[in-house]
């Protein structure tokens, strides 16, 4: 249950949202029990290259990474299943490099289901389950033991616009110690060998889960504001936008409608008007950079898979230059 005080800062922070000339929701809100759930499915989708390919380089890179930074903590941020995870979590179990895992989450409830299904698999890892809204603050459990690897996985950063996305990793770096490092999987823009309908059939799957993904957040707003979105007066859209290197995601309104929220709040909106649900930034090693640099942190390793789709990249905190 929501306390009140939550109730009316979400109801604020959407209502302002949604009120703007482009009408915009968090992508957080589309994590509840059910949204974590349908996103998993999403995962599993032909078209939804991200997680194939980076679990596939997680294969490649990690175990060796892992040995050379014997890190003694993980924690890793927007977690979700921590399936992939599980690569780097054997790793450390086969080189005895260190026994906690710290998993990171916005979506309280599957977290906590996540957190006891690895409690049942690594009987020997300490898991410290944090849910938090990343975007705002990172309080994990202080001190961790050094060096602690941190983990962005699943290109997550992209769903934070570019200052948005600088502010999150000025706040990951504030938490690192200068022998930590942090993991971030990243997908990548279109390029001869990745043609952008690979990126938009991503997007649009022949199955409808990512419609169904996206039209959840309508659900989540009726249940915890007690508004009246119709679930099925908005249709899922998703392009992707060339000049901003990122794929956007919205619901288009099939009418006119007006939608009311208790205490008397209304909108109406036209028919073809869009509610943008999410961005999703694609990357290259530009404008990677151009994130990292401004929150203290440079690349170390920058690895990516035979079709250019999607990389891993190692960082660490900027290293003073030299006198
Ligand atoms: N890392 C997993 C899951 C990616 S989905 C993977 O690679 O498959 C994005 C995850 O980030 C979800 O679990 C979602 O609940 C979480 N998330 C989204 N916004 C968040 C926020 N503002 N703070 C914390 N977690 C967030
Ligand atoms: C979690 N995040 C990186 C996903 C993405 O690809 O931007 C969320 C998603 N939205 C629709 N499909 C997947």
């Amino acid at each position: 249950m929501s306390l009140p005080g939550a109730v009316e800062s979400m109801r604020a922070e959407v209502l302002e949202g949604l009120t703007r000339p482009l009408r915009e929701l968090s992508p957080k809100h589309l994590y509840d029990e059910r949204g974590s759930k349908i996103f998993e499915e999403i995962t599993r989708l032909p078209e939804y290259y991200l997680t194939r390919v980076e679990r596939g380089l997680l294969r490649e890179w990690v175990p060796a990474w892992i040995r050379d930074l014997r890190p003694q903590a993980l924690v890793e941020l927007g977690a979700g299943s921590a399936k992939k995870t599980r690569v780097a979590l054997d790793a450390m179990e086969d080189e005895g490099s260190g026994d906690l895992f710290v998993p990171v989450d916005v979506s309280a409830v599957f977290l906590q289901e996540v957190a006891d299904e690895l409690r049942a698999d690594y009987p020997d890892l300490r898991i410290e389950p944090v849910v938090l809204d990343m975007a705002h603050s990172l309080e994990i459990p202080e001190p961790l033991p050094r060096p602690a690897l941190f983990l962005l996985l699943g290109s997550t950063l992209g769903n934070f616009y570019p200052q948005d996305a600088t502010d999150l990793l000025h706040r990951i770096r504030d938490r690192m110690a200068d022998e930590d490092h942090l993991l971030l999987g990243l997908d990548l823009r279109p390029s001869p060998r990745k043609p952008v309908e690979v990126l938009e059939a991503a997007y649009n799957d022949s199955r409808g889960v990512t419609a169904r993904f996206t039209s959840n957040v309508l659900r989540v707003l009726n249940r915890e504001l007690g508004s009246d979105f119709d679930l099925e007066g908005y249709r899922h859209r998703a392009r992707y936008n060339s000049e901003e290197g990122r794929m956007e995601l919205g619901l288009v309104s099939l009418r006119d409608q007006t939608v009311r929220f208790p205490g008397g709040a209304t909108l109406e909106i036209r028919e073809g008007e869009e509610i943008r649900t999410e961005v999703s930034c694609k990357y290259d090693r530009t404008s990677a950079d151009a994130l990292l640099k401004p929150a203290g942190l440079e690349v170390r390793r920058w690895v990516q898979d035979g079709d250019d789709r999607f990389a891993l990249v190692l960082t660490g905190p900027q290293r003073a230059p030299h006198s």
